[in-house]
């Protein structure tokens, strides 16, 4: 079914406002999304009538709290198809939960292994692991990447060997849009016994991934890209590597026993929950995917299709105009420069007629070198943007090219 578009931005309050003296186009959802009413009234609520701190207190509060925050937990569970609540970790975010990784394979490898990340990655799944090499003696091997913004899949087979322990991919590239061929990736990976971690930040407002179907062993995200507040994140893992694993952050709620001599370490999932979690945030979280499947995903997808190829033809009218990421398999996000104009001056021209876009190299450098180019004008597309906004873009532009040359 079509999507009420003006029916849904109507939830969300700052799509109402001006900048710079026009009406908001916010074109920036894969740095953050906008936040429905619904979601803004789930952290009040929380505030104004039963903030307490969580799995501590007998007193009532804390029940009702402790009780909303693990109802978040198995909203998520349910959400992405995961077995048993306790393999749903409430992280700050993707790049914690990356970390948290990154850190409990520190004592499981060994000099020799392997690595691999690929060419697409987000700084947050390339430093991390550089520094896990650098502590254990492993080494990174790298996906190389297409001219169109896709993975070279045939390198990948070439790259894996039974020295490989893990593999490390992003679902969707932030920078390019690209969708990643998760499920070959992970296969491949598990045939020479390697575990596999996919970092969902940019994809989990647009796809809803089946976590069991994949047979992934870890997955990342984020709730502000999904009409969550920010400060909080799911990381899932299979239980026999969360088992495996030892704790990312010693602290209270993370223990059993504790005493000078020796302390025992909480069950899942609170032997990875160390300190007062954001307890709003985790409920919100919850309602942002409430909010996300009253709308379906696969309404959400064919908008946003919609968005993407119409937003993609006009751009490309305009001379000069190259859009970086071109496979087929791509979300609603478009990289794009002008010959002979610095990004930075076009999303500053385009800011100034209320348009919201992000500029410069999107926290993805070797994507940047590999074009051999500074950084792009990235646009990117929520189910709440519009046609007339995509107009309002290709306007300010053109505009911004008459005046720039
Ligand atoms: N990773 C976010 C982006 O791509 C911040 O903009």
């Amino acid at each position: 079914m079509a999507l009420d578009v003006q029916k849904i931005r109507a939830d969300f309050p700052i799509l109402k406002r001006q900048v710079n003296g026009y009406p908001l186009v916010y074109l920036d959802n894969a740095a953050t999304s906008q936040k429905p009413q619904m979601v803004i009234d789930a952290i009040v609520n929380y505030y104004s009538h039963y903030n307490a701190n969580i799995h501590r207190g007998v007193h009532s509060l804390s029940q009702e709290a402790t009780d909303a925050y693990e109802a978040a937990r198995k909203k998520i569970q349910q959400h992405f198809g995961i077995q048993h609540a306790h393999e749903v970790i409430f992280t700050a975010g993707t790049t914690h939960g990356i970390n948290l990784i990154a850190s409990g394979f520190s004592s499981l490898l060994n000099k020799g292994d392997e690595i691999i990340v690929s060419a697409l990655e987000h700084h947050s799944n390339i430093v991390p692991w550089q520094m896990l090499c650098e502590r254990t003696g492993a080494t990174l091997q790298v996906i190389p990447m297409n001219e169109d913004g896709t993975l070279a899949i045939s390198d990948y087979s070439k790259i894996l060997s039974e020295k490989t322990k893990l593999v490390f991919v992003n679902h969707i590239s932030n920078a390019l849009g690209t969708i990643n061929p998760i499920e070959i990736i992970i296969q491949k990976a598990h045939e020479v016994g390697a575990a596999v971690l996919i970092d969902g930040a940019q994809a989990c407002s647009h796809v809803k991934p089946d976590f069991a179907a994949l047979d992934v062993d870890f997955y990342v995200t984020s709730a502000h890209k999904m009409c969550g507040p920010t400060g909080v994140g799911v990381l899932y893992g299979k239980e026999t590597w969360l088992r495996k694993l030892p704790p990312y952050q010693g602290g209270g709620e993370m223990i059993k026993e504790v005493s000078f001599e020796k302390t025992t370490y909480a069950d899942l999932p609170h032997k990875f929950e160390a300190g007062t979690p954001n307890i709003a945030g985790g409920i919100a979280f919850g309602a942002a995917i409430d909010y996300l499947n009253s709308i379906g995903f696969d309404a959400i997808e064919a908008h946003e299709k919609f968005l993407l190829e119409y937003a993609t033809k006009k751009l490309l009218e305009i001379e000069g105009l190259r859009i970086y990421g071109t496979g087929t398999k791509k979300t609603s996000v478009i990289s794009f420069n002008i010959e002979g104009i610095h990004p930075y001056d076009i999303g500053t021209i385009v800011d100034k007629l209320g348009i919201a876009v992000r500029t410069g190299h999107h926290c993805a450098q070797p994507i940047m070198d590999f074009y051999k180019i500074p950084g792009t004008v990235r646009a990117s597309f929520a189910f709440y943007n519009t046609k007339e906004e995509v107009d309002r873009l290709v306007a300010a532009v053109s505009k911004a090219k008459q005046m720039l040359t």
